[in-house]
């Protein structure tokens, strides 16, 4: 099995997926077809079969809903807090995260799936969440839905690769979407990728690690990863974290 790729270059292609608008490339029947083989495969599963040549390692079942668990703690309702059901209050981004999106659906009748945008490459996820999905690409990050732009409350990324390099990129994406606060910090961030990269992460992005949450993934990964916050985490509850609640997170 290959290892999460380690390197990557701005505008280096790291795979060989071509763009496609699938709605419009393909017939009618085709399309139909497609569609259905997707339905009967989403019940044998809550994921497309993992492509290792896009680095897809999903997580298991509980990670993905304890990771959407958290993300929709920002939108729990009470006193200083933003109602669950008003989209207006922001929308979460998942980018690069699509396992969330089948926990999304089971919870609470799926009535949070409305405020979810997940950013991906791959688009059999398209043609799954239909509603959802935005194509997106970490070598073209400033290519994003114009409708999107200031919109975004909460964010997931999980990268395909781990380095610096592609991580500011997504940060690159995630500055663009983030819902504007008045005293310029970011949104929460949730973001999965290379426990190597704890001291970095930290001094440019704010982000400490989970460490009482264990990222477990459906298939054996070469290299050990972990959860990151620029935040308290709230669900997850980090006692690690607990330390440094009167620290000022900002978004570098
Ligand atoms: C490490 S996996 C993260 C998946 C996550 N663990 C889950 O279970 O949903 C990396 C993700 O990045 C996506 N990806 C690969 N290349 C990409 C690119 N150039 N731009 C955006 N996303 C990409 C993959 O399709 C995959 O969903």
């Amino acid at each position: 099995m290959q290892a999460l790729g380690t390197s990557g270059r701005r505008g280096e292609k790291n795979c060989d997926v071509p763009k496609l608008d699938l709605e419009s490339e393909l017939s009618q029947h085709t399309m139909a077809m497609l569609k259905e083989h997707l339905a009967e495969a989403a019940l044998e599963g809550p994921e497309p079969k993992e492509n290792y040549g896009l680095a897809q390692f999903w997580y298991s079942p509980e990670t993905a809903k304890e990771i959407l668990l958290e993300a929709l703690t920002h939108f729990t309702t009470g006193a200083g807090t933003d109602d669950t059901t008003d989209i207006d209050n922001g929308l979460v981004a998942i980018l690069s995260a699509p396992s969330l999106m089948a926990p999304a659906q089971e919870l609470e009748g799926g009535k949070h799936l409305p405020k979810l945008r997940l950013f991906e490459i791959d688009e059999r996820f398209g043609v799954q969440w239909p509603d959802n999905f935005h194509r997106y690409d970490y070598n073209d990050a400033t290519v994003l839905p114009s409708e999107l732009l200031g919109k975004i409350a909460v964010f997931v990324i999980d990268p395909p690769r781990l380095n610096m390099e592609t991580l500011r990129e997504y940060f690159l994406s995630t500055r663009l979407l983030a819902r504007s606060k008045a005293d310029g910090s970011c949104p929460p961030c949730i973001v999965v990728t290379s426990t190597a990269l704890e001291e970095a992460v930290r001094g440019e992005f704010g982000l400490r690690p989970v460490k009482d949450f264990e990222v477990i993934h459906t298939s054996k990964l070469g290299n050990p990863l972990q959860a990151y916050t620029n935040y308290p985490p709230k669900h997850l509850n980090d006692a690690a974290w607990k330390d440094c609640q009167q620290e000022n997170v900002v978004f570098k």
